[in-house]
């Protein structure tokens, strides 16, 4: 996804200017950003590109050219989009590495260090990450403007636009709900947590990363709504499947290969359908010590250990995996509708496999 990255890298080159003639010292601003923007598996975009590739029609060579144009800016928009997500994730989450570096707010906690400024590195570190996110946020909103006027055709742009509109307050809400389920949980009924975390994880993550992404693509090509039922139904079953596998990769990951702490959703307390089902399926007591460990911060390897065989040993990480498996098998079957063009059938398939089976 050359292309894409061309149109990321073309707005960073744009706001270095921008920011450069605020301040010289904000220039550590895109400095960061052009570090997290190095890494990344950029699921999102190519689900954006397949998207459109698999609603598309005998179109003259001009639109279909405009479209491509139209369809590569949104792609790289939501790339910015989802990494402003991911700055202010780490902060919420206590994440201190992303993509196989420290994490934005980490990284502005070092560099206060570093230079031996005055007060606390933490405290600086975070207040630079929400500043940052905020600006990604809004350079993510300028290329979606940018890539929604360029889509040809009224009823294509008003399509896309809802899409894009309904983006940002769903994530928002979802990871809301995932912090109230890290809090609440002991005052709500256990009977509602697996729905809990299928609410959360729907709107956290699965629908920005794969279903909207898809959806966006399909409409720039002006798809119709049998053919937009067929790709959300297609994109919210493969990002069930793949938040499933990142909750999984939360608490057996490696880090090598995920670019994230190892145990980090166990010391954050996160309480993910993993963990809704081993808590559903070990005994009062066991589910006491569970939640004891959970959340706590200064988990020892040696208690993640534990958590981790406890989790094994319930049975709920192989129902995870059966899920995963579920969720994919109707993704994909989703794929069957002759409505798809042939061409992205098998790349869609592909993509929703690779989402699903990670192990980074
Ligand atoms: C991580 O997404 C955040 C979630 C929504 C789970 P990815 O696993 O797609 O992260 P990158 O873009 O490859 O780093
Ligand atoms: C991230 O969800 C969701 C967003 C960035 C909106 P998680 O917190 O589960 O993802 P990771 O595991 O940190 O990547
Ligand atoms: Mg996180
Ligand atoms: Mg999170």
């Amino acid at each position: 996804m050359r292309l894409v990255q061309d149109r990321i890298d073309a707005r960073l080159d744009l706001e270095t200017g921008h920011l450069a003639r605020i301040s010289p010292a904000a220039g550590a601003l895109v400095n960061e950003t052009r570090q997290l923007m190095t890494g990344g598996k950029r699921l999102r975009s190519q689900f954006c590109y397949w998207g459109w590739r698999a609603a598309e029609r005998d179109v003259p060579d001009d639109r279909s050219r405009r479209q491509l144009d139209a369809v590569l800016q949104l792609a790289a928009a939501i790339e910015m989009f989802h990494a402003a997500a991911l700055v202010h994730d780490d902060v919420i989450d206590h994440s201190f590495t992303r993509r196989g570096h420290p994490a934005t707010h980490v990284a502005f906690a070092r560099r206060h260090e570093a230079a031996g400024w005055r007060g606390d590195a933490a405290a600086f570190g975070e207040a630079a990450a929400i500043v940052l996110g905020d600006l990604l946020l809004d350079w993510s909103h300028q290329m979606f403007a940018d890539g929604l006027a360029a889509v040809p055709g009224d009823a294509e742009r008003a399509a896309s636009r809802s899409l894009v509109s309904a983006m940002t307050s769903e994530v928002m809400v979802g990871q809301y709900l995932d912090i109230l389920g890290e809090h609440a949980w002991p005052v709500l009924p256990d009977d509602t947590a697996l729905e809990r975390a299928e609410t959360v994880m729907l709107y956290k993550s699965a629908k920005y990363s794969i279903e909207q992404p898809t959806l966006l693509g399909a409409a720039v090509a002006g798809a119709d709504e049998p053919l937009l039922a067929t790709l959300s139904a297609f994109g919210v079953h493969a990002g069930l499947a793949f938040q499933l596998r990142d909750d999984i990769l939360g608490v057996f990951g490696d880090p090598d290969r995920t670019g994230k702490p190892a145990g980090d959703d166990l010391r954050e307390g996160k309480r993910t359908v993993l963990i809704a089902l081993t808590r559903s399926r070990v005994s009062t007591t066991v589910a006491h010590v569970l939640d004891d460990m959970l959340g706590d911060p200064d988990l020892t390897d040696d208690q993640i250990h534990i958590l981790q065989q406890t989790i094994i040993d319930s049975g709920a990480l192989q129902a995870t995996e059966g899920l995963i498996d579920d969720h994919t098998r109707r993704a994909l079957a989703a794929l069957a509708d002759p409505r798809i063009a042939p061409g992205a059938r098998h790349e869609l398939a592909d993509l929703a496999d690779r989402a699903a089976r990670r192990a980074r």
